[in-house]
């Protein structure tokens, strides 16, 4: 049973969290805009982190709103608690993983909502925080975990895989294009002592990249490898993947979804997803008659991904990577069965 009043959680490590927020909102204007929401309207803040969506949308929905937000991070909560404690709107923030949004909002009674938000991945409070581990330029335990008791760190799979599922990691979630060479040195290095920090990782890493592949990166050659080891750690195409049904059912007819994406795997699901959903009739075009039953759910508002602005990517390059879309919940109709669809 999900209780709003877990997230009143605002300590982690023992340590009360009192410092502001480090993170900078990406595409702030033109998600809350898209979003078409007002006065009133019942919103979801899927990914709260350092709260610069919610701010604005809670600003947006005043006093007689409600915004519900949710993040696996305690320390995330316990900011956002901070930051929007001057809104009227009514607030309640979860500490849960948003794939659990439909359990935790029918526990509160609630049904439908006009809004929701997504702004995937990593905050820069949890990459800005050494004792997390999310970052190779911080020396810390290698932990990854968004919610500080997950079962498992990414030391524990990175010293319990074998070689074969590293570089599956590696692959499926960094598309690293030399996963077999690093799941083999991490994994021949595991052997004779474990990993236990970012900078062993790190160190690792470099001492196996050639000179001749460094020249040719555009990025640094840790940067795949940590990205695919935190998707694994916490699981999180399986998250989004389990979330989108979800939320979609939660939308009431002419709410809006904004899902803002940083790398091709989340944006590949959120696309394919939305594009399925916004598809009537998928019968053969042989069949005279629809038997599928299939129908559009979804309208598409961004044909294509809406990327930032080149003055937000110079003012904030951890936007750079970042491509936002959205649809709106389409009224419910009879199937097109029930309709007599026909295709000719
Ligand atoms: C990019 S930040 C969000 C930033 C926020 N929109 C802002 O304006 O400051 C993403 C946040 O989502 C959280 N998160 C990631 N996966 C999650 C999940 N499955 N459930 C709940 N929160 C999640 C992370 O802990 C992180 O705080």
């Amino acid at each position: 049973m999900y209780l709003f009043e877990v997230g009143c959680v605002s300590h982690e490590w023992g340590v009360m969290i009192e410092r502001a927020t480090k993170h900078e909102t990406v595409m702030l204007a033109e998600a809350v805009e898209l979003l078409s929401i007002g006065p009133g309207d019942r919103v979801i803040d899927a990914t709260v982190g350092g709260a610069g969506h919610s701010l604005a949308i809670g600003q947006r929905l005043g006093a007689g709103g409600m915004l519900i937000g949710f993040d696996l991070d305690a320390g995330a909560i316990g900011r956002a608690r901070k930051r929007l404690a001057s809104l009227s709107v009514h607030l309640q923030l979860v500490q849960a993983n948003f794939a659990e949004m439909r359990t935790v909002l029918r526990s509160a009674g609630i049904e439908s909502v006009d809004g929701i938000i997504f702004d995937l991945g990593v905050s820069s409070d949890l990459l800005e925080e050494p004792d997390r581990g999310f970052s190779f330029s911080h020396d810390g335990p290698l932990d990854m975990r968004f919610k500080s008791d997950a079962p498992l760190t990414a030391a524990q799979l990175v010293n319990s895989s074998s070689v074969d599922r590293l570089a599956q990691i590696f692959r499926m979630y960094g598309q690293e294009p030399h996963s077999r060479h690093y799941a083999r040195v991490i994994f021949a290095a595991s052997r004779l002592q474990p990993i236990e920090t970012t900078f062993q990782l790190r160190d690792l890493i470099y001492r196996h990249t050639p000179a001749s592949w460094r020249a040719k990166l555009k990025i640094d050659p840790c940067t795949r490898i940590f990205q695919a080891l935190r998707i694994a750690v916490n699981d999180e195409l399986e998250s989004l993947g389990r979330v989108l049904p979800e939320a979609l059912s939660l939308l009431r007819p002419g709410g809006r979804m904004v899902v803002i994406s940083f790398h091709s795997l989340e944006d590949g699901l959120v696309k394919h997803f939305f594009k399925e959903e916004s598809r009537g009739c998928i019968c053969p075009v042989s069949m005279p008659v629809c038997r599928c039953g299939h129908q559009a759910q979804l309208r598409l508002i961004t044909k294509r991904p809406v990327f930032p602005s080149q003055a937000e990517i110079a003012r904030n390059p951890r936007a750079r990577s970042a491509r936002m879309r959205v649809a709106e919940r389409l009224p419910v109709q009879g199937s097109a069965e029930q309709r007599g669809v026909r295709h000719d």
